[in-house]
């Protein structure tokens, strides 16, 4: 089954459509890695065409075993009801509040009851020092849990977990 999730438009900012990544769309996710900021705080960088399509094959093999939605991508474990979300956002369409609004709808869906497997809690991790992921966490009240340790080399900075968990109504547009 696919799912495809409708965020209304703002004054601002479009309407915004998330759906599972599409192999047309390697073009156009190798050309958003080259961003420098994406590339400090994301730990995949895609730099050719074959890295991004074989990273959507994985992106879609994950959603077929219930595993994995995108294109906000979140990893789910299915033994204890919870998930791992992650965002990132082209360089030219940031400071728009594209990421809190399209994290909010995949969040909502995801603790509610029109998904599928609805999930108890959901985790969002980022560096302490990425101070707009940290804004993203808190517009979308993903409470602060506990400061992480730094693991050189891969995360050489201190991390925040911040938790979500299903409260009452849950509710979101699915098309
Ligand atoms: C983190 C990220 C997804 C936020 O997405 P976004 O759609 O720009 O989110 P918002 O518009 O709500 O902005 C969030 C914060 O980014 C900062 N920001 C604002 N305009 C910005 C711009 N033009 N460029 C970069 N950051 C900006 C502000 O601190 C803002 O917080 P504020 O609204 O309280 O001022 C985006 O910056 C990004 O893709 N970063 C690189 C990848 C990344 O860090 N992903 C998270 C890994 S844990």
């Amino acid at each position: 089954m696919t799912v495809v999730l409708s965020v209304e438009p703002t004054v601002s900012a479009p309407a915004l459509r998330l759906r599972p990544w599409r192999g047309e769309d390697a073009v156009a996710l190798v050309a958003a890695h080259r961003d420098p900021l994406l590339r400090r705080w994301l730990t995949t960088s895609l730099v050719r065409e074959a890295d991004a399509r074989r990273w959507i094959d994985d992106q879609n093999d994950g959603w077929t075993a219930g595993v994995r939605f995108s294109v906000v991508k979140g990893g789910v474990d299915p033994t204890d009801a919870s998930a791992e979300v992650g965002y990132w956002v082209s360089a030219e369409a940031r400071g728009r509040g594209i990421a809190p609004r399209a994290l909010e709808a995949v969040s909502a869906w995801a603790l509610g009851s029109q998904c599928m497997m609805p999930l108890a809690r959901l985790d969002l991790l980022h560096a302490v020092d990425n101070h707009a992921s940290c804004r993203v966490a808190e517009k979308c009240r993903y409470g602060l849990h506990s400061v992480l340790p730094a693991q050189p080399p891969a995360f050489p900075t201190e991390g925040h977990l911040h938790v979500r968990t299903n409260t009452a109504a849950e509710s979101v547009s699915v098309e």
